[in-house]
């Protein structure tokens, strides 16, 4: 099958603006967006800038913005689009080139919310175990392959430069609700004195941006059901 590819160019220092260039590329049905970069950059352009490392949804790197959706690449099947397809880089980072983007402040956010678990107690002789109720609090937030699809999906983002965004904040819910970790009234302190938990409306985009099928608004709710708790 045929397909129209407009993809959004941008060396920053060479080029004055964003711009978008076309590629006609003859696509086989089976083929994710990812597999048509490839082709495009092996047979048409080898100046195409974009990240992808593990081809299997794992590692977040392909993220980008396909037909106004946050997806990633290695994950979207051509044949679910239709036969324009525009691509872009993730919304509301700065560009590093072309689909490539700077994702610093979303590390930066995740690193200060203390992503690890923080034990007190000597370790045991094994290992820290977890009821398999306690284990189930963890559905839902520890699957984040930290692609930035959400945070760049947040119109309270691309507003404040102090919002956490809600990569970071489903990290926070993670292990708040780790039964494991033992430095959870220090994690709520930082919450209360942050203004991020209570910045968010309620916009749902993270939800619809996730391509992991998470949902930051519930950990957002969580976060703030906790903080009300003596
Ligand atoms: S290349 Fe790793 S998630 Fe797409």
């Amino acid at each position: 099958m045929e397909k129209r590819f407009f993809i959004q160019r941008f060396f920053p220092g060479k080029d004055k603006r964003p711009y978008w260039q076309e590629y006609v590329l003859h696509c086989d049905s089976t083929w994710v967006v990812l597999d048509a970069l490839e082709a495009i950059r092996s047979k048409q352009d080898p100046s195409l800038a974009y990240r992808r490392v593990c081809r299997h949804g794992i590692c977040g790197s392909c993220a980008m913005n396909i037909n106004g959706l946050n997806r990633l690449a290695c994950e979207t099947r051509l044949a679910d689009l239709p036969s324009k397809i525009r691509i872009k880089p993730l919304p509301g980072f700065p560009v590093i080139r072309d689909l490539v983007v700077d994702l610093t402040q979303v590390y930066q956010n995740i690193e200060a919310i203390k992503p690890y678990l923080i034990t007190k107690t000597p370790p045991p002789a094994k290992e820290r175990l977890q009821s398999p109720l306690e284990r189930k609090k963890l559905d839902g937030l520890y699957e984040c392959i930290f692609c930035g699809a959400c945070t760049s999906a947040c119109p309270t983002f691309w507003a404040s430069k102090h919002f956490l965004g809600p990569t970071a904040l489903l990290q926070a819910c993670r292990f708040v609700m780790d039964s494991r970790d033992e430095a959870k009234q220090e994690r709520k302190k930082f919450l209360k004195q942050h203004p991020s938990l209570w910045q968010c409306h309620a916009i749902l985009n993270c939800v619809e941006a996730c391509p992991k099928g998470l949902n930051p608004f519930e950990a957002i709710v969580l976060l703030r059901k906790s903080l009300l708790k003596p």
